[in-house]
């Protein structure tokens, strides 16, 4: 007799757990529930402003109206409703230029966890090579696995902002490479690739002929004056770039399970036949609220003014702590700390748990080159002084966890 992992798809038959493993697994598990139940704080979940209500006052207008009408028990259309492919259509032309047609180039997606899965779907048959940059999406590895295709890491380092290198992609790529995966800006490094960098990397994409899958679902923040380039408007890019994004980190509205891609006729026709069928449509209530939210022009200026604040604010108080180092976030809401000097990933991340009661990231998930690092969500809390209580409470405990470790 067989048991029934002998039946599953062998691409599925040995994972366990969700993303995450030992203590940030909890965040998809009963021991996070525990903890949370005992008063520990969250910093672990890239959800701007947990567990505050932070709801714009046009989102949440148009959402109760929603209800108030009627609409609200029925289908949109499955590809995602035209008001909101349009106000997608002219949020994309404005952050990058493009002009897209929102009949043919766009379709709403349940959040972009979804969005990036459909992405590669097409394209990725079994032994496919696709080149991920490491630390990256813990989603990058897993779905491309899933697919039946094989990540292959591209090392990025501290010492160099995680900038892309050629060489490094050169020395990776065969007959085999199908596709390049990018999150842009990086989750969890936060980095802004620059533009001179994306201008080698698509060259090189062009060159071998690949496919870039580039999940932008942190394009909305972006700080210090650093330039912000979709790659898919680079030369030769269009043709063979699907670009996936949300409204879940720009706009704050992770519960909607908003997202969306966009990429040329050709690769779009496909994405229509396939995410419907498996997504139906999207929610009718959270349409309503995603077209007000991007409709408001007012929300992302007033966020990235927040946001950018409150990491400078986290940048100041953990840069000096001894055995840290950290450079300033470059987007989004996520701090990224390399660790390496006190211990690993997880022991770090379990002894914040233990003295700060808060949860954060071990860097493991994020691909090989994660150990020695962890993830804080710096921007949970809206009030700022919320957040900088919490922060205190990290500081302190790294830096007695130094002070064991002789610092
Ligand atoms: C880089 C990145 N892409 C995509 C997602 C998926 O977000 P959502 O499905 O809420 O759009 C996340 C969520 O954490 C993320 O960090």
């Amino acid at each position: 007799m067989t048991t029934i992992k002998d039946k599953m798809n062998h691409k599925f038959r040995n994972l366990e757990g969700g993303l995450f493993l030992d203590v940030s697994k909890a965040d998809v598990g009963s021991s996070t529930e525990e903890f949370f139940l005992a008063g520990g704080d969250n910093m672990a979940w890239a959800d701007m402003f947990y567990p505050d209500p932070s709801i714009p006052l046009s989102v949440k207008k148009a959402t109760l109206a929603c209800v108030e009408e009627g609409s609200v028990s029925h289908y949109t259309l499955p590809i995602g409703l035209g008001k909101l492919r349009e106000a997608v259509a002219k949020h994309v032309e404005k952050k990058t230029g493009l002009s897209i047609d929102p009949n043919r180039n766009v379709v709403i997606t349940p959040g972009s966890d979804s969005g990036l899965l459909f992405a590669m779907m097409p394209f990725i048959e079994e032994g496919d090579e696709v080149l991920i940059f490491d630390p990256s999406y813990p989603s990058n590895f897993l779905n491309v696995q899933l697919l039946g295709g094989i990540p292959v890491s591209i090392p990025t380092r501290f010492d160099e902002n995680y900038q892309i290198s050629i060489e490094e992609l050169e020395k990776r790529v065969t007959p085999k490479t199908k596709m390049v995966v990018l999150t842009h800006p990086n989750n969890p490094t936060t980095v802004v690739y620059r533009k001179e960098n994306l201008i080698q990397l698509t060259k090189f994409i062009v060159e071998h002929d690949l496919v870039l899958v580039c999940d932008q679902a942190f394009e909305d923040h972006i700080y210090d004056g650093i330039e912000f380039v979709a790659p898919c408007t680079l030369p030769g890019m269009w043709e063979r770039t699907v670009t996936v994004c949300s409204l879940s980190k720009g706009y704050g509205l992770s519960g909607y399970r908003i997202g969306y891609i966009y990429t040329n006729d050709v690769i779009m026709d496909v994405l229509y036949a396939a995410t419907v069928n498996v997504c139906g449509a999207p929610s009718t209530i959270s349409t309503y609220g995603a077209i007000a939210a991007l409709e408001d022009a007012s929300i992302l200026p007033s966020y990235t003014t927040k946001l950018e604040k409150r990491q400078h604010t986290f940048y100041e108080m953990m840069k000096d702590i001894p055995g840290v180092k950290l450079h300033k976030s470059e987007s989004g809401i996520l701090a990224w700390l390399d660790i390496h000097a006190l211990g690993s990933s997880q022991e770090v991340a379990q002894y914040i748990m233990k003295h700060a009661n808060i949860m954060v990231n071990e860097g493991t998930p994020y691909g090989k080159e994660g150990e020695g690092y962890i993830r804080i969500v710096s921007c949970t809390f809206y009030e700022e002084k919320d957040a900088i209580l919490r922060y205190q409470r990290i500081k302190d405990a790294l830096i007695a966890l130094g002070k064991e470790k002789g610092f």
